[in-house]
């Protein structure tokens, strides 16, 4: 599949989750500013890649992404809460998201604190709401909820924040990788193959494929914030750098970095290996957009 088609199948994805993500507070039941601020942040574009992923492995592994949507918004629920929290002037106090002022920049801290904690309880609503055997269902939370909680997201996010103004080692940053960015693209991978009905081998190499896709993202975004522009970004270029982040490029340059980031696109790869379904040329494809995506 080249770049391109894979761009459009990524495009027809995101538009299917941004479909749903628009009516998910509309039965009225939440306090409008409430509602204002989460969509604010929720509607503000962005990739849609982690929902993507989720609903790719399902159909790869035989699901149907109509039965698999909700769960995928509810990964992009947390994810837009990730961004909110992280702009914080408590942790990164950037004041630019998704091209638009953070969330506390638009509103206030206790409003983008509130939307944050909002977003990540709605997932597990919507999480909690599909139409698929509960056994399946039950087993996708587990995954989500570990992957975003203390031992995946959260965890990474204070590894982050112990390791600023410190020179972090390879090992430290591996981990801290795998944790405040890695574990929620892993599971966006596992769970999608899970409520698809895929089995054990296709849930080792949704874990494999994920994990290492995460490694790649995330390194890239600490190159992209060293290489990249504001505009493109849609977020502070240089960000990492002025608050004394430890990062991939700041312990090994941007050439090694690079080099790290390809030879974990070449795992995630392997880890399709002789897979023929459709979506799997999709999911090779978007292991190598990682490489050169400029946002
Ligand atoms: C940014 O994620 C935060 C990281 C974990 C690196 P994305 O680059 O996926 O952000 P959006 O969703 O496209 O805005
Ligand atoms: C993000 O890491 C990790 C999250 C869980 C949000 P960054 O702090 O590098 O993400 P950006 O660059 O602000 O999007
Ligand atoms: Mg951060
Ligand atoms: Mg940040
Ligand atoms: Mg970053």
């Amino acid at each position: 599949m080249t770049a391109q088609e894979m761009k459009d199948e990524l495009r027809a994805l995101a538009a299917m989750v941004e479909g749903r993500l628009a009516t998910i507070f509309a039965d009225g039941g939440t306090p409008a500013p409430l509602v204002a601020s989460m969509e604010y942040s929720l509607m503000a574009g962005g990739k849609r890649l982690r929902p993507a992923l989720c609903l790719a492995w399902a159909e790869l592994a035989g699901g149907t992404t109509a039965k698999v949507l909700d769960f995928a918004c509810a990964i992009e629920c947390i994810h837009t809460y990730s961004l909110i929290h992280d702009d914080l002037p408590a942790m990164d106090d950037d004041d630019l998201r998704r091209g638009k002022p953070s969330n506390h920049k638009q509103f206030d801290e206790a409003t983008a604190i509130l939307a944050g904690d909002g977003l990540l309880t709605e997932a597990f609503t919507l999480a909690s709401s599909l139409e698929l055997p509960a056994q399946r269902v039950l087993q996708a939370i587990f995954h989500l909820s570990t992957s975003a909680g203390p031992r995946g997201m959260v965890g990474g996010q204070v590894l982050d924040m112990g390791l600023t103004g410190k020179s972090a080692t390879l090992p430290q940053l591996r981990e801290m990788h795998a944790k405040k960015t890695g574990a929620l693209i892993e599971s966006s991978c596992i769970t999608g193959c899970i409520l698809g009905g895929g089995n054990s081998f296709d849930q080792a190499r949704a874990s494999e494929y994920g994990r290492a896709v995460g490694l790649a993202f995330q390194v890239t975004d600490d190159i992209l914030d060293v290489v990249g522009d504001t505009a493109s970004l849609g977020k502070p270029a240089g960000s990492d750098e002025a608050q004394g982040k430890s990062t991939y490029p700041a312990l090994l340059g941007i050439d090694r970095s690079r080099g790290l980031a390809r030879e974990s696109v070449n795992q995630a790869l392997a880890a399709l290996d002789g897979l023929e379904h459709p979506r799997a040329g999709f999911l090779r494809a978007v292991a190598r957009y990682i490489l050169d995506r400029k946002s």
